[in-house]
């Protein structure tokens, strides 16, 4: 028996409905604290456009495009062919690319092939498994085996547990499973959000168990306390719709830690221009999830592949008039924060 193609398996089901209502939430346009991040102009470059180079490194990979397709999907048949297209992007452009969460795969092997779609598509490009913070070692190193995998993301995830009624309840293991995780698993071990972002205090104590890769998945972008609402009839928790750190609020938590750790950036990005901010704030990539599967699903592979070039080739258009010709020129180049970002900050470190 198939049970990718049987509709009334729930794991499949559940991952089918959050592409569905992630595809149907709009994409935040304004206000975002994006806009609250002001480069200064500069009118007279010092280079050409030519001269622009972009690329980043993270740990042990060298990357030409500092963006990464994140973590979405799998378990599904819709979701393999989904991960088949965006596969067949990143080979394509050459970007990282995460999977979704694999624990479909380590509990029922035949859903694997919708995650493994993706090292079939793209042999030789950087791929992430992903796993929850309560995977066990077993079921870690499965998803590594599975993908081939260059790096390992674990997902950090409370507030979606604990809005879907058949969610988590248990959290507090979940720091002594990364730290084992991670001493066990030789290569990279992201931690990352899913959305919420991150605070100083979860990057202080990431950092004391040994991580050395986050990723701050801040809010404004997919939003999983409205998806897990959205999916059920008795929406007892939508209030929580607004809650976590913004992906630029999130950025400004990492900057003590942005010499011992490498700092990823995702969580509703929205243009070249907000990718440009995060690495003037210290992230190493940026990525993007809902804008890659929007592109895949309503545009096709053909034209995701020309959104991440013109991306890229914006990107660098940025770095000319911010007068930065790579990223840690444009780390070093002058920022202005809103009135609102200098309050978090100054709230924030008067601790
Ligand atoms: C996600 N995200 C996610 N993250 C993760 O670590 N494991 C997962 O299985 C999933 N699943 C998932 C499904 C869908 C449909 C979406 C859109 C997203 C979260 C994702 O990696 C990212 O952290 C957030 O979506 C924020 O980025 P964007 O979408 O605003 O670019």
């Amino acid at each position: 028996m198939n049970l990718l193609s049987k509709p009334t398996d729930k794991r499949s089901q559940r991952k089918n409905e959050h592409v569905q209502h992630a595809l149907n939430q709009s994409l935040q346009t304004a206000p975002s604290d994006f806009d609250g991040v002001h480069f200064i102009h500069q009118s007279l470059p010092s280079f050409n456009l030519d001269d622009v180079n972009l690329s980043a490194d993270l740990g042990p990979f060298r990357l030409d495009l500092p963006l990464y397709i994140n973590a979405m999907t799998g378990g599904s048949e819709w979701t393999r062919s989904i991960n088949g297209k965006l596969a067949a992007v990143a080979e394509a452009t050459g970007i990282p690319m995460a999977v979704g969460s694999m624990h479909a795969a380590i509990k029922q092997p035949e859903l694997s092939d919708s995650f493994t779609i993706a090292r079939e598509t793209n042999p030789n490009g950087l791929l992430f498994a992903n796993v929850g913070a309560d995977v066990s070692m077993e079921g870690a190193k499965t998803a590594v085996d599975l993908l081939k995998a260059d790096a390992l993301q674990i997902h950090i995830n409370a507030p979606q547990e604990l809005i879907m009624p058949e969610g988590d309840r248990n959290f507090k293991a979940w720091r002594d499973n990364i730290q084992q995780i991670a001493e066990e698993i030789d290569m990279p071990v992201i931690v990352k959000e899913v959305g919420f972002g991150m605070s100083k205090e979860t990057l202080q104590i990431l950092k004391n168990i040994g991580i050395k890769y986050t990723d701050v998945s801040g809010k404004g972008g997919t939003n999983f306390a409205t998806i897990e609402n959205s999916r059920r009839k008795n929406q007892e928790m939508s209030y929580m719709d607004n809650w976590g750190i913004s992906t630029v609020t999130s950025l400004l938590e990492t900057k003590p830690f942005q010499h011992d750790m490498h700092i990823l950036a995702s969580g509703g990005v929205r243009t070249p221009l907000d990718a440009m901010k995060c690495l003037a704030l210290g992230a190493r990539a940026v990525g993007m999830s809902k804008m890659m599967l929007e592109q895949v699903e309503h545009s096709g592979v053909e034209a995701a592949i020309e959104f991440v070039d013109q991306f890229h080739h914006q990107m660098k258009k940025i770095a000319v008039i911010t007068n930065a010709k790579n990223i840690e020129e444009l780390r070093n180049r002058p920022i202005v924060l809103s009135p609102e970002l200098i309050s978090w900050q100054q709230q924030r470190s008067m601790e």
